[in-house]
Protein backbone atom coordinates (compact mmCIF):
# COMPACT_ATOMS: atom_id res chain seq x y z
CA UNK A 1 0.00 0.00 0.00
CA UNK A 2 3.14 2.00 -0.01
CA UNK A 3 3.25 2.45 -3.74
CA UNK A 4 3.00 5.90 -5.27
CA UNK A 5 0.52 4.97 -8.47
CA UNK A 6 0.05 8.63 -9.44
CA UNK A 7 1.94 11.79 -8.57
CA UNK A 8 0.47 15.13 -10.27
CA UNK A 9 3.16 18.27 -10.00
CA UNK A 10 2.87 21.35 -9.54
CA UNK A 11 -0.29 21.38 -11.72
CA UNK A 12 -1.64 24.90 -12.62
CA UNK A 13 -4.59 25.77 -14.82
CA UNK A 14 -6.38 29.45 -15.59
CA UNK A 15 -9.67 30.41 -16.56
CA UNK A 16 -10.70 33.88 -17.81
CA UNK A 17 -10.34 35.99 -14.67
CA UNK A 18 -10.11 32.60 -12.55
CA UNK A 19 -6.39 30.84 -10.83
CA UNK A 20 -8.36 27.37 -10.69
CA UNK A 21 -5.42 25.76 -10.04
CA UNK A 22 -2.05 27.25 -8.58
CA UNK A 23 0.90 24.64 -8.32
CA UNK A 24 -1.20 21.70 -7.11
CA UNK A 25 0.48 18.59 -6.09
CA UNK A 26 -1.35 15.45 -5.35
CA UNK A 27 0.48 11.82 -4.75
CA UNK A 28 -1.88 9.06 -4.75
CA UNK A 29 -0.85 5.46 -3.08
CA UNK A 30 -1.97 2.09 -4.52
CA UNK A 31 -4.90 0.79 -3.14
CA UNK A 32 -5.73 3.49 -1.26
CA UNK A 33 -8.83 6.30 -1.41
CA UNK A 34 -7.46 9.82 -1.47
CA UNK A 35 -10.34 12.20 -0.40
CA UNK A 36 -10.14 15.57 -2.20
CA UNK A 37 -11.79 18.23 -0.08
CA UNK A 38 -12.66 21.96 -0.90
CA UNK A 39 -15.19 23.99 -1.20
CA UNK A 40 -17.18 24.96 -4.29
CA UNK A 41 -14.89 26.19 -7.30
CA UNK A 42 -11.89 25.04 -4.71
CA UNK A 43 -10.52 23.12 -8.05
CA UNK A 44 -11.18 19.60 -7.35
CA UNK A 45 -13.01 19.26 -10.59
CA UNK A 46 -10.62 21.26 -12.64
CA UNK A 47 -7.43 19.24 -11.23
CA UNK A 48 -9.73 15.57 -12.29
CA UNK A 49 -10.55 17.51 -15.46
CA UNK A 50 -6.65 17.66 -16.55
CA UNK A 51 -5.39 14.40 -14.95
CA UNK A 52 -8.53 12.34 -17.49
CA UNK A 53 -7.35 14.56 -20.22
CA UNK A 54 -10.62 16.55 -20.47
CA UNK A 55 -8.76 19.88 -19.99
CA UNK A 56 -5.06 20.59 -20.79
CA UNK A 57 -3.04 21.95 -18.19
CA UNK A 58 -1.37 25.00 -17.91
CA UNK A 59 2.28 23.81 -16.65
CA UNK A 60 3.25 20.59 -14.08
CA UNK A 61 3.96 17.45 -14.61
CA UNK A 62 1.54 13.88 -14.33
CA UNK A 63 3.79 10.70 -13.36
CA UNK A 64 1.58 7.46 -13.25
CA UNK A 65 3.61 4.16 -11.90
CA UNK A 66 6.95 6.55 -12.07
CA UNK A 67 7.10 7.37 -15.44
CA UNK A 68 5.90 10.80 -16.94
CA UNK A 69 2.80 10.73 -19.12
CA UNK A 70 1.65 13.34 -21.23
CA UNK A 71 -2.43 13.50 -21.80
CA UNK A 72 -4.03 14.84 -24.56
CA UNK A 73 -7.16 13.03 -24.57
CA UNK A 74 -9.29 10.85 -22.23
CA UNK A 75 -9.03 8.12 -24.69
CA UNK A 76 -5.44 7.98 -23.67
CA UNK A 77 -6.34 8.31 -19.96
CA UNK A 78 -8.04 5.51 -20.10
CA UNK A 79 -6.07 3.32 -22.05
CA UNK A 80 -2.99 3.67 -18.92
CA UNK A 81 -5.59 2.47 -16.56
CA UNK A 82 -7.44 6.15 -15.10
CA UNK A 83 -10.86 6.09 -15.35
CA UNK A 84 -13.39 8.45 -14.24
CA UNK A 85 -16.66 7.14 -13.24
CA UNK A 86 -19.69 9.20 -13.81
CA UNK A 87 -22.93 9.45 -12.08
CA UNK A 88 -24.95 11.09 -15.00
CA UNK A 89 -23.45 8.46 -16.81
CA UNK A 90 -21.55 8.68 -19.94
CA UNK A 91 -23.41 5.01 -20.74
CA UNK A 92 -26.00 3.90 -23.93
CA UNK A 93 -29.36 3.96 -22.09
CA UNK A 94 -30.84 1.73 -24.75
CA UNK A 95 -28.04 -0.87 -24.18
CA UNK A 96 -27.70 -3.60 -21.65
CA UNK A 97 -25.61 -3.55 -18.83
CA UNK A 98 -23.39 -6.32 -20.31
CA UNK A 99 -22.88 -4.42 -23.50
CA UNK A 100 -22.34 -1.02 -21.45
CA UNK A 101 -19.44 -2.92 -19.53
CA UNK A 102 -18.02 -3.82 -23.19
CA UNK A 103 -18.96 -0.76 -24.99
CA UNK A 104 -15.62 0.39 -26.96
CA UNK A 105 -13.83 -2.45 -25.81
CA UNK A 106 -16.24 -5.49 -27.36
CA UNK A 107 -14.62 -9.52 -27.47
CA UNK A 108 -14.90 -10.36 -31.17
CA UNK A 109 -15.72 -13.47 -32.41
CA UNK A 110 -13.74 -13.41 -35.40
CA UNK A 111 -11.39 -10.48 -34.96
CA UNK A 112 -10.64 -10.08 -38.64
CA UNK A 113 -14.32 -9.37 -39.26
CA UNK A 114 -15.11 -7.92 -36.13
CA UNK A 115 -18.36 -9.77 -35.10
CA UNK A 116 -19.19 -9.09 -31.72
CA UNK A 117 -18.99 -11.97 -29.86
CA UNK A 118 -22.55 -11.50 -27.73
CA UNK A 119 -22.70 -14.71 -25.61
CA UNK A 120 -18.95 -14.11 -24.58
CA UNK A 121 -20.04 -10.51 -23.30
CA UNK A 122 -22.61 -11.60 -21.36
CA UNK A 123 -20.67 -14.22 -19.79
CA UNK A 124 -17.74 -12.07 -18.97
CA UNK A 125 -20.44 -9.23 -17.21
CA UNK A 126 -21.89 -12.44 -15.35
CA UNK A 127 -18.41 -12.91 -14.03
CA UNK A 128 -17.47 -9.40 -13.38
CA UNK A 129 -20.54 -9.02 -11.35
CA UNK A 130 -20.60 -11.90 -9.14
CA UNK A 131 -17.04 -11.10 -8.53
CA UNK A 132 -17.53 -7.65 -7.41
CA UNK A 133 -21.03 -8.44 -5.34
CA UNK A 134 -23.45 -6.73 -7.53
CA UNK A 135 -26.60 -8.07 -8.10
CA UNK A 136 -28.12 -6.87 -11.65
CA UNK A 137 -28.96 -8.65 -14.46
CA UNK A 138 -26.61 -8.58 -17.15
CA UNK A 139 -29.60 -8.36 -19.91
CA UNK A 140 -31.08 -5.53 -18.10
CA UNK A 141 -31.37 -2.15 -20.06
CA UNK A 142 -29.91 0.98 -18.78
CA UNK A 143 -33.21 2.94 -18.80
CA UNK A 144 -34.41 0.33 -16.20
CA UNK A 145 -32.09 1.65 -14.03
CA UNK A 146 -31.30 3.86 -10.56
CA UNK A 147 -28.44 6.29 -10.20
CA UNK A 148 -26.85 3.56 -7.96
CA UNK A 149 -27.15 1.00 -10.33
CA UNK A 150 -25.67 2.82 -13.23
CA UNK A 151 -23.25 3.91 -11.00
CA UNK A 152 -22.27 0.29 -10.28
CA UNK A 153 -22.38 -0.35 -13.81
CA UNK A 154 -20.00 2.24 -14.74
CA UNK A 155 -17.31 1.22 -11.81
CA UNK A 156 -17.52 -2.40 -13.27
CA UNK A 157 -16.41 -1.19 -16.58
CA UNK A 158 -13.51 0.79 -15.42
CA UNK A 159 -13.13 -2.18 -13.76
CA UNK A 160 -13.08 -4.58 -16.94
CA UNK A 161 -11.36 -1.94 -18.53
CA UNK A 162 -8.43 -2.96 -15.92
CA UNK A 163 -8.47 0.65 -14.90
CA UNK A 164 -6.29 1.38 -11.33
CA UNK A 165 -7.12 4.24 -10.88
CA UNK A 166 -10.82 5.34 -10.29
CA UNK A 167 -12.23 8.46 -10.18
CA UNK A 168 -15.83 9.47 -8.13
CA UNK A 169 -16.82 13.04 -8.19
CA UNK A 170 -19.43 12.72 -5.34
CA UNK A 171 -20.48 9.63 -5.76
CA UNK A 172 -23.14 9.60 -2.88
CA UNK A 173 -25.08 12.64 -3.79
CA UNK A 174 -28.09 11.22 -5.09
CA UNK A 175 -27.46 7.71 -2.94
CA UNK A 176 -29.84 6.40 -0.18
CA UNK A 177 -27.97 5.00 2.59
CA UNK A 178 -28.23 1.63 2.18
CA UNK A 179 -26.93 2.34 -1.18
CA UNK A 180 -24.06 4.30 0.00
CA UNK A 181 -23.58 0.95 1.90
CA UNK A 182 -22.99 -1.04 -1.04
CA UNK A 183 -20.91 1.37 -2.83
CA UNK A 184 -18.71 1.93 0.45
CA UNK A 185 -18.07 -2.27 0.59
CA UNK A 186 -18.03 -2.16 -3.35
CA UNK A 187 -14.89 0.45 -2.94
CA UNK A 188 -13.40 -1.44 -0.44
CA UNK A 189 -13.50 -4.43 -2.58
CA UNK A 190 -11.74 -3.08 -5.58
CA UNK A 191 -9.00 -1.51 -2.60
CA UNK A 192 -7.50 -4.91 -1.77
CA UNK A 193 -7.50 -6.02 -5.44
CA UNK A 194 -5.16 -2.73 -5.58
CA UNK A 195 -7.29 -0.07 -7.33
CA UNK A 196 -6.84 3.49 -5.93
CA UNK A 197 -9.51 6.05 -5.78
CA UNK A 198 -9.85 9.55 -6.01
CA UNK A 199 -12.48 10.45 -4.07
CA UNK A 200 -14.41 13.96 -3.90
CA UNK A 201 -17.27 14.37 -1.54
CA UNK A 202 -18.84 17.34 0.55
CA UNK A 203 -20.31 14.99 3.36
CA UNK A 204 -17.46 15.22 6.23
CA UNK A 205 -19.17 12.00 7.57
CA UNK A 206 -18.23 9.62 5.10
CA UNK A 207 -14.58 10.54 4.97
CA UNK A 208 -13.39 9.11 8.20
CA UNK A 209 -15.36 6.05 6.81
CA UNK A 210 -14.11 5.35 3.81
CA UNK A 211 -10.82 7.68 3.21
CA UNK A 212 -7.59 6.72 3.58
CA UNK A 213 -6.13 9.78 3.07
CA UNK A 214 -7.21 13.60 2.00
CA UNK A 215 -5.84 16.30 0.12
CA UNK A 216 -7.54 19.27 1.21
CA UNK A 217 -7.82 22.38 -1.57
CA UNK A 218 -8.57 26.03 -0.96
CA UNK A 219 -9.02 29.28 -3.86
CA UNK A 220 -7.29 26.63 -6.21
CA UNK A 221 -4.27 26.19 -3.89
CA UNK A 222 -2.93 23.06 -2.10
CA UNK A 223 -3.05 23.58 1.92
CA UNK A 224 -2.17 19.62 2.88
CA UNK A 225 -2.57 16.12 2.94
CA UNK A 226 -3.52 14.58 5.78
CA UNK A 227 -4.83 11.17 7.63
CA UNK A 228 -8.22 10.23 7.59
CA UNK A 229 -7.88 10.15 11.75
CA UNK A 230 -7.94 13.69 11.54
CA UNK A 231 -10.97 14.99 13.36
CA UNK A 232 -13.73 16.53 10.78
CA UNK A 233 -13.39 19.75 12.53
CA UNK A 234 -9.65 20.47 11.64
CA UNK A 235 -10.72 19.35 8.12
CA UNK A 236 -13.28 21.96 8.00
CA UNK A 237 -11.16 24.74 9.23
CA UNK A 238 -8.64 23.56 6.53
CA UNK A 239 -11.45 23.69 4.01
CA UNK A 240 -13.25 26.75 4.69
CA UNK A 241 -10.69 28.78 6.79
CA UNK A 242 -12.50 29.35 9.84
CA UNK A 243 -14.30 27.69 12.13
CA UNK A 244 -17.38 26.07 11.83
CA UNK A 245 -20.11 26.10 15.31
CA UNK A 246 -22.93 23.94 14.07
CA UNK A 247 -23.58 22.25 10.98
CA UNK A 248 -26.75 21.99 11.29
CA UNK A 249 -27.88 25.27 12.29
CA UNK A 250 -31.92 25.19 13.48
CA UNK A 251 -33.53 28.48 15.17
CA UNK A 252 -37.07 28.38 17.13
CA UNK A 253 -39.59 30.16 15.19
CA UNK A 254 -43.02 30.62 15.94
CA UNK A 255 -45.05 28.26 14.12
CA UNK A 256 -48.54 30.06 13.05
CA UNK A 257 -51.77 29.87 10.78
CA UNK A 258 -51.87 27.73 7.64
CA UNK A 259 -49.97 28.28 4.36
CA UNK A 260 -50.63 25.93 2.06
CA UNK A 261 -52.76 23.20 2.20
CA UNK A 262 -52.89 19.90 0.06
CA UNK A 263 -56.08 17.69 -0.53
CA UNK A 264 -56.91 15.21 -1.82
CA UNK A 265 -53.98 15.00 -4.58
CA UNK A 266 -53.77 12.57 -6.87
CA UNK A 267 -52.09 11.17 -9.77
CA UNK A 268 -52.70 7.69 -11.30
CA UNK A 269 -50.26 4.76 -10.76
CA UNK A 270 -48.00 7.25 -8.88
CA UNK A 271 -49.47 9.69 -6.21
CA UNK A 272 -52.66 8.50 -3.56
CA UNK A 273 -54.58 10.78 -1.95
CA UNK A 274 -51.86 12.68 -0.35
CA UNK A 275 -53.11 15.44 2.53
CA UNK A 276 -51.04 17.68 4.21
CA UNK A 277 -50.80 21.03 5.85
CA UNK A 278 -47.92 23.70 6.16
CA UNK A 279 -47.97 26.38 8.47
CA UNK A 280 -46.12 29.87 8.55
CA UNK A 281 -42.64 29.46 10.18
CA UNK A 282 -42.95 25.42 9.58
CA UNK A 283 -40.40 23.56 7.95
CA UNK A 284 -41.91 20.58 6.41
CA UNK A 285 -39.57 17.40 5.71
CA UNK A 286 -40.68 15.23 3.15
CA UNK A 287 -38.42 11.82 3.65
CA UNK A 288 -38.58 8.67 1.04
CA UNK A 289 -36.61 6.81 -1.26
CA UNK A 290 -35.97 7.51 -4.71
CA UNK A 291 -39.23 6.66 -6.82
CA UNK A 292 -41.48 7.49 -3.66
CA UNK A 293 -42.69 10.15 -5.29
CA UNK A 294 -41.70 13.54 -3.57
CA UNK A 295 -40.31 14.87 -6.62
CA UNK A 296 -43.51 14.08 -8.55
CA UNK A 297 -45.51 15.59 -5.59
CA UNK A 298 -43.54 18.67 -5.09
CA UNK A 299 -44.14 19.14 -9.00
CA UNK A 300 -47.61 18.14 -9.28
CA UNK A 301 -48.45 21.24 -6.41
CA UNK A 302 -45.99 24.00 -8.60
CA UNK A 303 -48.16 22.97 -11.52
CA UNK A 304 -45.24 21.59 -13.76
CA UNK A 305 -47.31 17.85 -13.54
CA UNK A 306 -50.52 16.82 -14.38
CA UNK A 307 -52.62 15.56 -11.54
CA UNK A 308 -56.33 13.61 -11.37
CA UNK A 309 -57.20 15.85 -8.55
CA UNK A 310 -55.87 18.02 -6.59
CA UNK A 311 -56.79 20.94 -4.09
CA UNK A 312 -54.41 24.11 -2.94
CA UNK A 313 -55.74 26.48 -0.55
CA UNK A 314 -53.37 29.23 0.27
CA UNK A 315 -53.83 31.21 2.93
CA UNK A 316 -57.12 29.03 3.86
CA UNK A 317 -58.16 30.05 0.00
CA UNK A 318 -58.48 27.82 -2.19
CA UNK A 319 -56.19 28.84 -5.99
CA UNK A 320 -56.00 27.03 -9.08
CA UNK A 321 -53.05 26.38 -10.00
CA UNK A 322 -52.24 24.71 -13.76
CA UNK A 323 -49.12 25.60 -14.52
CA UNK A 324 -45.32 26.85 -12.66
CA UNK A 325 -47.00 30.27 -13.76
CA UNK A 326 -49.52 30.01 -11.68
CA UNK A 327 -47.63 28.43 -8.90
CA UNK A 328 -44.81 31.49 -8.93
CA UNK A 329 -48.05 34.11 -8.70
CA UNK A 330 -49.42 32.15 -5.82
CA UNK A 331 -46.14 32.58 -4.08
CA UNK A 332 -44.90 29.34 -4.56
CA UNK A 333 -41.31 28.58 -5.13
CA UNK A 334 -39.77 24.93 -6.49
CA UNK A 335 -36.27 24.83 -6.22
CA UNK A 336 -35.73 21.79 -8.57
CA UNK A 337 -33.56 19.63 -7.61
CA UNK A 338 -32.20 18.70 -11.64
CA UNK A 339 -30.96 22.41 -12.05
CA UNK A 340 -29.52 21.65 -15.60
CA UNK A 341 -33.04 20.51 -17.03
CA UNK A 342 -35.29 22.39 -15.57
CA UNK A 343 -33.57 25.81 -13.33
CA UNK A 344 -30.70 26.94 -14.93
CA UNK A 345 -30.17 29.05 -18.59
CA UNK A 346 -26.88 27.83 -18.43
CA UNK A 347 -25.96 30.35 -21.21
CA UNK A 348 -27.16 33.47 -19.76
CA UNK A 349 -25.33 35.39 -16.79
CA UNK A 350 -25.88 34.62 -13.14
CA UNK A 351 -27.87 37.63 -12.52
CA UNK A 352 -30.29 37.02 -15.58
CA UNK A 353 -31.02 34.07 -13.81
CA UNK A 354 -31.27 34.99 -10.34
CA UNK A 355 -33.72 37.71 -11.36
CA UNK A 356 -35.21 35.77 -14.31
CA UNK A 357 -38.36 35.05 -12.05
CA UNK A 358 -38.84 38.09 -10.33
CA UNK A 359 -38.60 40.15 -13.63
CA UNK A 360 -41.49 42.32 -12.87
CA UNK A 361 -39.97 43.91 -10.55
CA UNK A 362 -36.89 44.96 -12.41
CA UNK A 363 -38.86 47.12 -14.80
CA UNK A 364 -40.49 50.05 -15.04
CA UNK A 365 -43.12 49.80 -18.26
CA UNK A 366 -41.63 47.86 -20.91
CA UNK A 367 -37.50 48.90 -19.44
CA UNK A 368 -35.54 47.14 -17.49
CA UNK A 369 -33.38 48.16 -14.87
CA UNK A 370 -30.51 46.67 -15.57
CA UNK A 371 -28.46 48.16 -12.87
CA UNK A 372 -30.66 47.13 -10.10
CA UNK A 373 -30.84 43.74 -11.32
CA UNK A 374 -27.23 43.36 -10.98
CA UNK A 375 -27.10 45.24 -7.36
CA UNK A 376 -29.76 42.82 -6.21
CA UNK A 377 -27.73 39.85 -7.93
CA UNK A 378 -24.47 40.69 -6.18
CA UNK A 379 -26.15 40.96 -2.88
CA UNK A 380 -27.38 37.35 -3.10
CA UNK A 381 -23.76 36.53 -4.84
CA UNK A 382 -22.12 37.70 -1.39
CA UNK A 383 -24.88 36.16 1.10
CA UNK A 384 -24.62 33.01 -0.67
CA UNK A 385 -21.13 33.33 -1.27
CA UNK A 386 -21.35 32.26 -4.76
CA UNK A 387 -17.89 32.02 -6.62
CA UNK A 388 -17.29 33.52 -10.08
CA UNK A 389 -15.65 36.32 -11.82
CA UNK A 390 -18.66 38.68 -11.20
CA UNK A 391 -22.65 38.39 -11.77
CA UNK A 392 -22.25 38.80 -15.48
CA UNK A 393 -20.19 35.06 -15.30
CA UNK A 394 -22.10 32.70 -17.75
CA UNK A 395 -23.69 30.10 -15.67
CA UNK A 396 -22.05 27.51 -17.65
CA UNK A 397 -18.90 28.30 -16.48
CA UNK A 398 -19.40 27.90 -12.72
CA UNK A 399 -18.09 24.86 -10.35
CA UNK A 400 -21.28 22.15 -9.91
CA UNK A 401 -21.88 23.80 -6.36
CA UNK A 402 -21.87 27.59 -7.35
CA UNK A 403 -24.80 27.02 -10.17
CA UNK A 404 -27.22 25.26 -7.58
CA UNK A 405 -26.18 28.20 -5.28
CA UNK A 406 -27.57 30.49 -8.37
CA UNK A 407 -30.68 28.73 -8.45
CA UNK A 408 -31.06 28.87 -4.44
CA UNK A 409 -30.51 33.20 -5.28
CA UNK A 410 -33.06 32.83 -8.17
CA UNK A 411 -35.89 32.00 -5.99
CA UNK A 412 -35.29 33.63 -2.48
CA UNK A 413 -35.06 37.03 -4.57
CA UNK A 414 -38.82 35.75 -5.76
CA UNK A 415 -40.49 37.10 -2.48
CA UNK A 416 -42.46 33.74 -2.27
CA UNK A 417 -44.18 32.99 0.71
CA UNK A 418 -43.93 28.77 0.06
CA UNK A 419 -40.62 27.17 -1.08
CA UNK A 420 -40.34 23.89 -1.87
CA UNK A 421 -36.61 22.49 -1.42
CA UNK A 422 -35.96 19.84 -3.72
CA UNK A 423 -32.49 18.36 -2.99
CA UNK A 424 -31.14 21.58 -1.91
CA UNK A 425 -27.75 20.85 -0.58
CA UNK A 426 -26.56 18.77 -2.80
CA UNK A 427 -23.46 19.09 -3.96
CA UNK A 428 -22.72 22.19 -1.78
CA UNK A 429 -19.96 22.60 0.74
CA UNK A 430 -19.96 22.60 4.35
CA UNK A 431 -19.52 25.89 4.43
CA UNK A 432 -21.99 27.18 2.29
CA UNK A 433 -24.44 24.27 3.59
CA UNK A 434 -24.64 25.90 7.11
CA UNK A 435 -25.41 29.36 5.30
CA UNK A 436 -28.26 27.36 3.40
CA UNK A 437 -29.80 26.24 6.60
CA UNK A 438 -29.68 29.76 7.85
CA UNK A 439 -31.36 31.25 4.68
CA UNK A 440 -34.18 28.15 5.11
CA UNK A 441 -33.98 29.23 9.04
CA UNK A 442 -34.52 32.95 8.40
CA UNK A 443 -37.25 32.36 5.59
CA UNK A 444 -39.07 30.26 8.33
CA UNK A 445 -38.46 33.51 10.38
CA UNK A 446 -40.23 35.84 8.14
CA UNK A 447 -43.09 33.87 8.06
CA UNK A 448 -42.41 31.25 5.06
CA UNK A 449 -43.72 27.99 5.02
CA UNK A 450 -40.97 25.54 3.71
CA UNK A 451 -41.40 22.17 2.55
CA UNK A 452 -37.41 20.34 1.96
CA UNK A 453 -37.55 17.30 0.16
CA UNK A 454 -33.65 15.93 1.02
CA UNK A 455 -32.32 12.51 1.02
CA UNK A 456 -30.03 13.28 3.29
CA UNK A 457 -31.21 12.46 6.44
CA UNK A 458 -28.48 14.04 9.07
CA UNK A 459 -29.95 17.35 7.51
CA UNK A 460 -33.42 16.95 7.72
CA UNK A 461 -33.88 15.76 10.81
CA UNK A 462 -32.55 18.67 11.83
CA UNK A 463 -34.20 21.11 10.22
CA UNK A 464 -37.24 19.60 9.71
CA UNK A 465 -40.32 20.82 12.21
CA UNK A 466 -42.16 17.71 11.04
CA UNK A 467 -41.44 15.41 8.75
CA UNK A 468 -44.07 13.23 6.19
CA UNK A 469 -42.89 10.06 5.33
CA UNK A 470 -43.34 9.31 1.58
CA UNK A 471 -43.58 5.29 0.38
CA UNK A 472 -44.55 4.50 -3.24
CA UNK A 473 -46.85 7.61 -4.03
CA UNK A 474 -48.90 7.47 -0.32
CA UNK A 475 -48.63 9.34 3.00
CA UNK A 476 -46.97 6.35 5.22
CA UNK A 477 -46.16 8.36 8.00
CA UNK A 478 -46.25 11.92 9.60
CA UNK A 479 -43.39 12.30 12.55
CA UNK A 480 -43.09 15.26 14.83
CA UNK A 481 -39.23 16.55 15.32
CA UNK A 482 -38.84 15.34 18.43
CA UNK A 483 -40.23 11.61 17.21
CA UNK A 484 -38.60 11.45 14.24
CA UNK A 485 -35.26 9.14 14.27
CA UNK A 486 -32.75 7.89 11.16
CA UNK A 487 -34.33 4.39 11.65
CA UNK A 488 -38.13 4.49 11.86
CA UNK A 489 -37.55 7.01 8.71
CA UNK A 490 -36.21 4.72 7.09
CA UNK A 491 -38.42 2.16 8.58
CA UNK A 492 -41.85 3.51 6.88
CA UNK A 493 -39.75 4.78 3.83
CA UNK A 494 -39.11 0.97 3.37
CA UNK A 495 -42.07 -1.42 4.51
N1 LIG B 1 -14.61 25.77 -18.37
C1 LIG B 1 -14.43 26.74 -17.47
N2 LIG B 1 -14.37 28.04 -17.83
C2 LIG B 1 -14.18 29.02 -16.93
N3 LIG B 1 -14.02 28.80 -15.61
C3 LIG B 1 -14.06 27.53 -15.17
C4 LIG B 1 -14.28 26.44 -16.07
N4 LIG B 1 -14.27 25.28 -15.34
C5 LIG B 1 -14.08 25.65 -14.06
N5 LIG B 1 -13.95 26.99 -13.95
C6 LIG B 1 -13.68 27.75 -12.72
O1 LIG B 1 -12.59 27.12 -12.05
C7 LIG B 1 -12.80 27.15 -10.63
C8 LIG B 1 -12.71 25.75 -10.08
O2 LIG B 1 -13.85 25.01 -10.51
P1 LIG B 1 -14.06 23.47 -10.20
O3 LIG B 1 -15.21 23.03 -11.04
O4 LIG B 1 -12.78 22.77 -10.35
O5 LIG B 1 -14.47 23.50 -8.66
P2 LIG B 1 -14.84 22.29 -7.69
O6 LIG B 1 -13.84 22.26 -6.61
O7 LIG B 1 -15.05 21.06 -8.47
O8 LIG B 1 -16.22 22.81 -7.07
P3 LIG B 1 -17.60 22.04 -6.73
O9 LIG B 1 -17.45 21.50 -5.36
O10 LIG B 1 -18.62 23.15 -6.73
O11 LIG B 1 -17.85 21.02 -7.79
C9 LIG B 1 -14.14 27.83 -10.41
O12 LIG B 1 -13.90 29.18 -10.11
C10 LIG B 1 -14.84 27.68 -11.74
O13 LIG B 1 -15.76 28.74 -11.96
MG1 LIG C 1 -16.81 19.86 -8.95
Amino acid sequence: MNETILKMERICKRFPGVNALEDVSLEVKRGEVHVLLGENGAGKSTLMKILTGAYSKDSGKVYFKGKEISIRNPRETLDIGISMVYQELNLASSLTVAENIFLGNEPLRNKFIGVINRSEIKERCEKILVELHISLAPQKKLQELGVAQLQMVSIAKAFSSKAEIMILDEPTASLQEEEIDELFSLINKLKKSGVSFIYISHRMEEIPLIGDRITVLRDGKKVETVDSNTPVEVLIRMMVGRELKELFPKETVDISEEVLRVKNLNRKNSLFNINFSLRRGEILGLAGLVGAGRTELARAIFGAEPVDSKEIYIDGKYVEINSPTDAISSGIAYLSENRKLFSLALSMSIFSNITMPSLKEFCIGPVLRLRKEREVSKKFMGKLFIRATSVKQKVKFLSGGNQQKVVLAKWLCSKAKIFIFDEPTIGIDVGTKTEIYKLINLLAKEGAGIVMISSYLPELLAISDSIIVLNKGRIKKEFKREEATQENILYYATV
